[in-house]
């Protein structure tokens, strides 16, 4: 029997996925010793059950100690098995030695990952380099694709859409996207010359004046791809764009400066923002039906 079991700020999700699967929530306790080192606690009996450990990596390293921990316990007090629904997968972007002496931390993520649990479900990896998950993680890794989430919602929200997406790696979910809402999609040129600058080369985009563009992203951190994109738009006479995110991450001030630029921002809720309208529950609940 399954139980999911939510680390701290993941309740929401948690709830939504055990009553899709008719599952019941287990709790734990959790809180910081005055030293800063974590206590961790279940409070619910997981002997025998298949652990569902709800947990999605924004912030990663301040939650994964705790993420280890809880694990462990469940693991030790005879859970079947443990799976980690993580639908914001952190460290995909540092996928090669870029700069001499630079580490690797997707691969070594994935390694301490799989050290902990006995599968992986994920929303949206960025997969750029490396091509599937199972090229880093040695446990069963489940990729889902929120693309069909997003064109239904651009369906139902969006008249006369354009699909944009910022950069050459944002092609495979923008084309699926574009397909899916049955709208013409065009990818940008980004360079990256810094961890918040970004140049974004805008082809002629005449011909779409008169359509609404939503640019489309994996990932919304500092902001900047979003925002270059945005202006580069304006700037061609387009209307400003309605922006669309997997993962919210949003550093410091990048939403305030987004909205500033842009019509409106939505996004999954693979990581919890206000901007969250697209709900990805259904999409891991049917996953863990079929694979758990
Ligand atoms: C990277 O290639 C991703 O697809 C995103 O474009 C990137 O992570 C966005 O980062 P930022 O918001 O910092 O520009």
């Amino acid at each position: 029997m399954r139980v999911v079991l939510p680390m701290p700020g993941n309740q929401q999700l948690a709830a939504s996925l055990a009553l899709a699967l008719g599952a019941p929530l287990a709790e734990m306790e959790t809180r910081q010793f005055p030293d800063g080192e974590s206590y961790v606690r279940l409070l619910s009996d997981v002997a025998g059950r298949e652990v569902v450990l709800v947990c999605t990596l924004a912030a990663p390293d301040a939650q994964f100690l705790r993420l280890v921990f809880a694990a462990r316990t469940a693991r030790e007090l005879g859970a079947a098995s443990v799976t980690l629904v993580a639908p914001y997968l952190a460290y995909m972007r540092q996928d090669k030695r870029f700069q001499p002496g630079e580490a690797v931390t997707s691969s070594y993520f994935a390694d301490l990952i799989a050290k902990e649990v006995d599968r992986l479900i994920t929303v949206d990896p960025h997969l750029h380099r490396h091509k599937a998950l199972g090229e880093i993680y040695r446990i069963p890794a489940l990729a889902l694709h929120a693309a069909p989430l997003l064109a239904n919602w651009i369906k139902r929200d969006v008249e006369r859409p354009f699909i944009i997406g910022p950069d050459i790696e944002s092609e495979q979910w923008v084309s699926e996207v574009a397909g899916r809402a049955e709208a013409p999609y065009v990818v940008l040129n980004k360079e990256r010359h810094g961890d918040r600058r970004v140049a974004i080369a805008v082809p002629d985009l005449d011909a779409w004046r008169d359509r609404q563009p939503v640019l489309i992203d994996d990932i919304v951190s500092s902001g900047r791809t979003m925002i270059e994109a945005s202006e580069g738009l304006v700037a061609q006479g387009l209307k400003k764009p309605v922006c669309l995110a997997v993962h919210a991450l949003f550093a410091d001030d990048a939403f305030a400066r987004l909205s500033d630029v842009t019509q409106r921002v939505v996004s999954t809720d693979c990581v919890p923002h206000p901007t969250n309208l697209i709900p990805v529950a259904p999409l891991i609940a049917d996953a863990l039906r079929q694979h758990l």
